[in-house]
């Protein structure tokens, strides 16, 4: 096995976003693509020699080639060791409790989340420190920093080690340790939650329908739901990971995973439901008649978490990121909670969490998690969810219908508008951001306006700074818009608009989200000028 040192150069625009690089995925099989930001990993934590690493994806097309390339660049840059799922198959938070578990020198995730996967498609690669989190923005800084310098990469030239059987094989010098993606994760979740309670649901003619979407939670939520749980055969949809995601699109939303929602709604609805994304890191609720947003979902999980094992001490306290709804602060208030208002992306909860200053997290994304790892986890929200409602006997609308009574409801809805000009987009943000000091008094629409300000975030725990994470304008009354350019995108640009409205009135409590917060998106457009600026008469996608 020779150890190859290749001449390379650097290759312009390999700079991480909000979760690791994400380009199309031929792109990434471009000559050196991958090599090239590999080794940029390497060099900006100091290498990898001695070190041991953890390493799997989401089963997307170029997962398993991809997989080969790490380990050759590992071995060849004298890693002691590293972990991979069989198959080269991790779901993200999986990964994450890899890295906690054995406490590692981090790991690698190939994953580009809920993006579609395929030749065509979306591919992605993300380094996590060594605290089972995405790397923080000086780690990614760094990254992006060696690889405008790069001049070579160390690769073995070796044959490919066999990562479909478990068990230990060696790489040059380097050990290869083959896991089951799926044991210790599942350990982790009967530690956290009352299986038995759960079981005791699951057996009592409760029915439940999880869609794995052709994606790597399918054998979590196998192994877990219908084995360990007892959920009838067939509760898991989808549930063989695809290399394409059998054509979809791997989102967890009412718009990619529809025929769930009309499963819920619809005659002979399960009376729980639930979505994960490519990666299993992003969960979408449902229940017969009822859909869940994300930003109610954490809301519900925090009011609620004490009545699982894994949190009957209590919560140290929450955050949600700045355009996740005001759900959580409600509860927080209600409840003596600290809450903490993070930029965009799960990197930012890590600091927080390692503090022990918060417990429970989330972004209005379909994203939320705990401290049990350093990743949003979809499969931890759902089993959160079943052992409420394993404790209380609910419905999934009673549920919501007693908290919005107790807390009130905010109406929330993301607008997007994808694969806009990218310089028209950044026209629109720039144009607002130069008005945002004179808007407080102004009318938009109906409403007035009461702030508007450039959110940047100040890190409680290390003192760091972010700056320009997203223009937010509230409204006399508490409606809320929210401005923000994708960090994940990698067509154009994609607009989001985050609209929130919040209502307290008894009767006013069960409407249609966009009808109460048509004022909002109309002072939105008022303010923003989207339609002009962007030549989009409606958005792409409404969640
Ligand atoms: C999106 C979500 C964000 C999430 C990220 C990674 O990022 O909005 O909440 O953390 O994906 O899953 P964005 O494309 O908005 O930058
Ligand atoms: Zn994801």
């Amino acid at each position: 096995m020779e150890r190859l040192t290749i001449a390379t150069q650097p290759i312009e625009g390999q700079k991480p976003g909000t979760s690791g690089l994400r380009k199309k995925t031929k792109v990434f099989m471009g000559p050196h693509y991958l090599e090239n930001f590999v080794q940029s990993i390497w060099n900006a934590i100091g290498g990898v020699a001695g070190k041991t690493l953890v390493l799997g994806g989401d089963g997307r097309y170029f997962n398993d080639r991809a997989a080969q390339v790490i380990l050759r660049m590992a071995a060849a840059s004298g890693a002691r060791k590293v972990i991979v799922g069989q198959g080269a198959l991790l779901s993200t938070p999986a990964a994450s409790n890899l890295i906690r578990k054995n406490e590692t020198d981090g790991g690698i995730i190939l994953s580009a989340s809920h993006n579609p996967g395929g030749p065509e498609e979306d591919f992605g690669v993300k380094f996590n420190t060594p605290n089972g989190g995405p790397a923080a923005e000086d780690v990614t800084a760094r990254i992006f920093e060696a690889t405008k310098t790069l001049t070579s990469y160390e690769i073995l030239e070796a044959q490919d080690p066999d990562l479909s059987q478990i068990g230990a094989t060696q790489l040059g010098g380097m050990e290869i340790e083959v896991v089951d993606p799926v044991a210790s994760y599942a350990a982790l979740m009967e530690e956290l939650f009352d299986f038995e309670a759960i079981r005791a649901l699951l057996g009592s003619g409760f029915r439940i329908a999880f869609d794995a979407m052709h994606a790597v939670t399918g054998p979590y939520a196998t192994e877990i739901l219908e084995n360990r749980l007892g959920a009838a055969q067939g509760s898991v949809l989808n549930g063989t990971p695809s290399a394409d995601f059998g054509g979809g699109h791997p989102d967890p939303n009412p718009i990619w995973a529809k025929p769930l929602v009309d499963l819920v709604m619809g005659p002979g609805a399960p009376d729980f439901a639930a979505a994960s994304d490519g990666d299993g890191d992003r969960n979408m609720i449902l229940g017969r008649g009822q859909y869940v947003t994300p930003s109610d979902s954490l809301a519900v999980l925090a009011a609620n978490a004490r009545l699982a094992p894994g949190y009957s001490g209590g919560l140290a306290g929450v955050a949600r990121s700045m355009p996740t709804s005001r759900a959580l602060d409600r509860v927080a208030e209600a409840r003596g909670l600290d809450i903490f208002e993070t930029p965009t992306g799960w990197k930012f909860f890590g600091n927080l969490l390692d503090a022990g200053r918060i417990t429970l997290c989330g972004e209005e994304s379909a994203g939320t998690g705990s401290d049990h790892v350093r990743e949003k986890d979809g499969l931890w929200a759902v089993l959160l969810w079943l052992n409420i409602l394993a404790e209380t006997r609910l419905s999934v609308q009673e549920i919501m219908r007693r908290h919005w009574g107790e807390f009130g409801r905010n109406y929330y809805s993301r607008h997007d508008y994808e694969a806009v000009d990218a310089a028209r987009a950044e026209a629109m943000m720039e144009a607002l951001r130069a008005r945002l000091a004179a808007l407080p008094g102004q009318e938009a629409g109906t409403l007035t306006v009461a702030e508007a300000d450039e959110f940047a975030y100040h890190d409680p725990v290390d003192g760091s700074h972010s700056e320009g994470q997203g223009l937010r304008v509230t409204f006399e009354g508490g409606a809320r818009a929210v401005f923000r350019l994708s960090g994940t995108g990698t067509v154009g640009a994609t607009l989001r608009v985050y609209l929130e409205a919040v209502e307290t009135d008894p009767a006013k409590l069960e409407g249609d989200p966009q009808e109460a917060l048509a004022p909002v998106a109309a002072a939105a457009e008022a303010l923003a000028g989207i339609k002009a600026h962007t030549g989009r008469d409606a958005p792409d996608v409404m969640t």
